[in-house]
C-alpha cells in the first residue's frame, strides 16, 4: 500500500499542509523543527490513532485553534482510501474512514498498516519493558482487531482489580476479576508469544545477513518463567493458578503481580543479553531487525506492503548499515525525514520534498 497525499489543517504547525507522495521513495528535508516530524505523525497517528510520540490529541492541535484535521489518501489493494481524523480541545476525536464516522479505534486499525523507525528505536532494546510492550502491541493491534479489544478489556479489569486491593483486599470480587483478568490475559499472551516467534524468526535472519553473532529473541511471560510453548488455555489456566499461589504477594503490595501487563522480550547476541553486554551499534543493528521484521510479518498477513515512516532514522546509521535498510526496502513506499541529503545517493527516483512546500495558504 502507499501513501499518495496528506492534507493537515490545523495540525502542529501546520495551518494548512498539504503533501504528495510517490509510491517509492520520498525525502522530506529542511531544518529543525520546522515540521518534518509533524508529518510523519499525521501519517502514524492516521493509521494508529496514536501519536508516535505519546502526544496527547490536545497536543497535536495548533496553539490557540479549536480542532484540528488530518487526512491521508492512501492506495490499497489498487483502491483509493481515506482516513480522516478531527482532534477536538473540548470532545473525543473523530474518526472517519473514507467518509463513513466510526466509533472505535479498533476499527480504524489495519486500514493503513505502517511501520514507523525513528532514533527512539534503540529503546527497544536499552528502554523499560513498558516500551517494548508498546512495539509489540503497535505490530500485533494492525493486524487484529480482536487483540486491541482484549487489551483494552483487560486493562480495565486490571485497573477495577488494583481498585479492589488497595480499598478491600479481602473482597471475595476479586476472584470475579480474577477470572476475567485470566481469559483476556490467556489470549494477550498466546497472540504475543506467537508474534515474538515470528519475530525471531525473522529479525535473526535479517541480523545473520549483516553480523556474525547469532540473535535470539525471547519471551518473558508477566505469568511466569514458561519455558515450552502454551496454548490460549494453558496460558488461562496457568496464569489463574499462579494468581492463586501470589495472592497473599498481591494483598501485601496492593497490586496485581501477575499477569501479561508485566510481559517483556529480551535479545541475546550468542546467549548474551544484548542489553547488557551489546554495543551501542550492536543494539542499533537488533532494533533495526526487529523493524525490518515486523514489515514482513505485516506483508505476509495482509499480502500488501506497509508503508514505512523512517523519521530521522538514517542519519544515525554508518554507511553500511544504512545501504542494510535501503536495499531491503525495494518495492516499498518509504517516507523519509532528514536535515541532509547525504545519505541518499543511492536511492533511484527519490521525489524530494521542501518541508517549506507543505506548508499552504489554502487547500483550493
Ligand atoms: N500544537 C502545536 N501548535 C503549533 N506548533 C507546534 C505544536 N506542536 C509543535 N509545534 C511546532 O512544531 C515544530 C516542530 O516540528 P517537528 O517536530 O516536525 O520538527 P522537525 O522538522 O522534525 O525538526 P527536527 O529536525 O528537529 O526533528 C516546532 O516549531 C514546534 O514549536
Ligand atoms: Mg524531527
Amino acid at each position: 500500500m502507499f501513501v499518495d497525499n496528506v492534507k493537515l489543517l490545523n495540525f502542529r504547525n501546520y495551518e494548512y499542509g498539504k503533501v504528495a507522495f510517490n509510491p517509492g521513495a520520498n525525502f522530506i528535508y529542511g531544518s529543525n523543527a520546522s515540521g518534518k516530524t509533524n508529518v510523519i505523525e499525521s501519517i502514524y497517528l492516521a493509521a494508529t490513532t496514536k501519536s508516535h510520540r505519546f502526544s496527547k490529541d490536545k497536543e497535536m492541535i495548533m496553539y490557540d485553534k479549536e480542532s484540528s484535521k488530518i487526512s491521508v489518501s492512501f492506495n490499497s489493494s489498487n483502491r483509493l482510501n481515506r482516513s480522516d481524523i478531527i482532534l477536538n480541545n473540548s470532545k473525543k476525536k473523530q474518526l472517519f474512514k473514507n467518509g463513513v464516522p466510526i466509533t472505535k479505534s479498533s476499527e480504524m486499525l489495519g486500514f493503513l498498516n505502517v511501520v514507523l523507525f525513528c532514533p527512539d528505536d534503540l529503546r527497544l532494546i536499552k528502554g523499560s519493558p513498558r516500551e517494548r510492550r508498546r512495539m509489540i502491541d503497535m505490530g500485533i493491534c494492525q493486524l487484529r482487531a480482536s487483540y486491541f479489544n482484549a487489551l483494552i478489556n483487560y486493562n480495565h479489569i486490571l485497573e477495577q482489580k488494583n481498585n479492589l486491593l488497595k480499598i478491600n483486599p479481602e473482597s471475595d470480587q476479586i476472584w470475579i476479576w480474577n477470572h476475567k483478568l485470566c481469559e483476556y490475559g490467556g489470549y494477550i499472551s498466546y497472540i504475543r508469544q506467537n508474534y515474538i516467534k515470528n519475530i525471531n524468526k525473522y529479525a535473526q535472519a535479517y541480523h545473520s545477513s549483516i553480523c556474525k553473532e547469532r540473535l535470539h529473541i525471547l519471551y518473558n511471560s508477566g505469568i511466569g518463567s514458561i519455558s515450552e510453548e502454551l496454548t490460549r488455555e494453558e496460558f488461562t489456566s496457568y496464569m489463574e493458578k499462579e494468581i492463586e499461589k501470589n495472592t497473599d504477594r498481591e494483598i501485601k503490595n496492593k497490586l496485581s503481580i501477575i499477569g501479561p501487563h508485566r510481559d517483556d522480550f529480551t535479545a541475546f547476541l550468542d546467549d548474551k543479553e544484548a542489553k547488557i553486554y551489546g554495543s551501542q551499534g550492536q543494539q542499533r543493528t537488533i532494533s533495526i531487525c526487529l523493524k525490518l521484521a515486523e514489515v514482513d510479518i505485516i506483508k505476509i498477513d495482509k499480502r500488501e506492503s506497509p508503508v514505512l515512516l523512517l523519521d530521522d532514522a538514517l542519519g544515525e546509521l554508518d554507511s553500511k548499515r544504512q545501504q542494510f535498510v535501503l536495499k531491503n526496502f525495494d518495492n516499498i513506499q518509504t517516507i523519509i525525514t532528514g536535515t541532509k541529503q547525504l545519505e541518499l545517493e543511492n536511492i533511484k527516483n527519490i521525489n524530494m520534498i521542501k518541508v517549506e512546500d507543505i506548508h499552504v495558504h489554502s487547500f483550493g
